[in-house]
């Protein structure tokens, strides 16, 4: 939104701007050619040394397998299926590669940018071949035709949790205990072995599948990128920390905050600012007792607050909370931990997974509940989540 435009309506009355995205210290470097070597048993061989479970290595080894299978990406190799989604930056489209029969989620970024830049972009986002855990999308390739740059990554047959969402009134605490696990290892992973942080945490970015697997795509890998799309920032939900909307530095404590934020909006079945009523909350739980129930049409349904209305409530407003008469007081206490709008006060990745709610959900190793709860998801739903609303094409 132009700046202006809000100024004039009255509405933005701090005069808040929509922020800059610092460049990442940490960015990596690619050697001479820009282009990381990619070998598959090196790979094979550093997410040995991870401490994953024996399903977990399996599920990664049929995914190195396939991967080697599918080799380079090439353009005529793919076939649009349906469409999956819409974001700020593009549209991801279900996709079968022809020579495997492999299907693949790819999402394709519009820019008009020039070649060098667009070079530099594919060389960073090669570094997604390096990023192999059970919490991380998996990644195929990359490659631009013209000025459409293709990323193609793992098809998650549940779909995002935001779509979820709009199937049911709100997520079970436990799920979203299982999904707490999920998006900090992935968050550690990214931070112990890549130096990097998310930047964009938020339901649509966290990713299900029918196997019970929880796993985290859309990260900040390439700064580029983040630069060249970020700043068409539009939208009535913001999941950005306090000090990331008031233009200061951030760093992972702001992902922190889009986690606390997104689970609070899976707990309670809606974008929490401004904070639905305790009567609101109340009648969802006499509605949907054990968190399995379809959302019926036009069910939550309230007026967003434009988009600096939105930036001056969560800087200045107290953070969202869970009520402890629905919610475990640990899960309250986590809400409340990465919910602080000082970053001094805000509990940092660490502590988090020293914290009980993390500790309750962290052992069952077994995905065969979030698997369960899926399958539900399909049969209530009676359709696979992500064909709801897609456009089919023929193939
Ligand atoms: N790997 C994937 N597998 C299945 N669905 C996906 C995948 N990646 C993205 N999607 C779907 O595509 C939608 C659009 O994604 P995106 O363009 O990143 O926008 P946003 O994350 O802002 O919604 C997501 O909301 C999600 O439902
Ligand atoms: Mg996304």
């Amino acid at each position: 939104m132009p700046r202006g435009d809000a100024i004039s309506s009255g509405k933005n009355k701090l005069g808040l701007t929509l922020p800059e995205v610092p460049k990442d210290p940490n960015e990596q470097n690619h050697g001479e050619n820009g282009i990381p070597e990619v070998c598959i048993e090196r790979l094979q061989e550093e997410f040995k040394q991870l401490d994953c479970t024996d399903k977990q290595k399996d599920r990664m080894e049929e995914f190195f397998n396939s991967k080697r299978a599918v080799g380079e990406l090439k353009q005529d190799d793919l076939v649009n299926i349906c469409e999956l989604g819409q974001g700020n930056g593009g549209v991801v489209w279900k996709v079968r590669h022809k020579p495997t029969n492999k299907i693949m989620a790819r999402k394709l970024i519009y820019l008009e940018v020039k070649p060098a830049l667009k070079n530099q972009i594919i060389r960073e986002l090669k570094v997604l071949h390096q990023c192999n855990s059970p919490y991380i999308v998996g990644f195929y390739g990359t490659f631009a035709v013209e000025a459409q740059i293709s990323i193609c990554m793992e098809y998650m047959d549940g779909g995002s949790l935001d779509l979820i969402l709009k199937k049911f009134m709100r997520i079970p605490e436990n799920i979203l205990g299982r999904i707490t696990v999920a998006v900090l290892r992935g968050l550690s992973y990214l931070r112990e072995r890549h130096r990097i942080m998310h930047r964009d945490v938020k339901p649509s970015n966290i990713l299900v599948n029918q196997q019970g697997e929880i796993k985290l795509c859309d990260f900040g890998v390439s700064a580029q990128l983040v630069d060249s799309t970020v700043q068409t920032f539009i939208g009535t939900r913001s999941y950005m920390s306090p000090e990331r909307l008031e233009g200061a530095h951030y760093g992972v404590m702001s992902d922190i905050w889009s986690l606390g934020l997104s689970l609070v909006e899976m707990a309670v079945g809606r974008y929490p600012i401004p904070p639905p009523a305790t009567k609101d909350i109340d009648d969802l739980f006499h509605e949907d007792p054990h968190g399995n129930r379809p959302r019926p049409e036009g069910y939550g349904c309230y007026k967003s607050l434009a988009i600096f209305e939105l930036m001056e409530w969560i800087i200045n407003e107290d953070p969202p909370s869970l009520p402890r008469t629905h919610f475990s007081p640990d899960f309250c206490d986590f809400i409340d931990r990465c919910l602080k709008k000082s970053t001094s006060e805000r509990a940092d990745l660490n502590t988090l997974l020293n914290h009980p709610f993390y500790k309750r959900y962290e052992n069952e190793s077994d995905s065969q509940d979030v698997a369960n709860w899926i399958k539900q998801v399909f049969r209530v739903d009676s359709d696979v989540p992500n064909d709801n609303n897609q456009r089919r094409v023929g193939t």
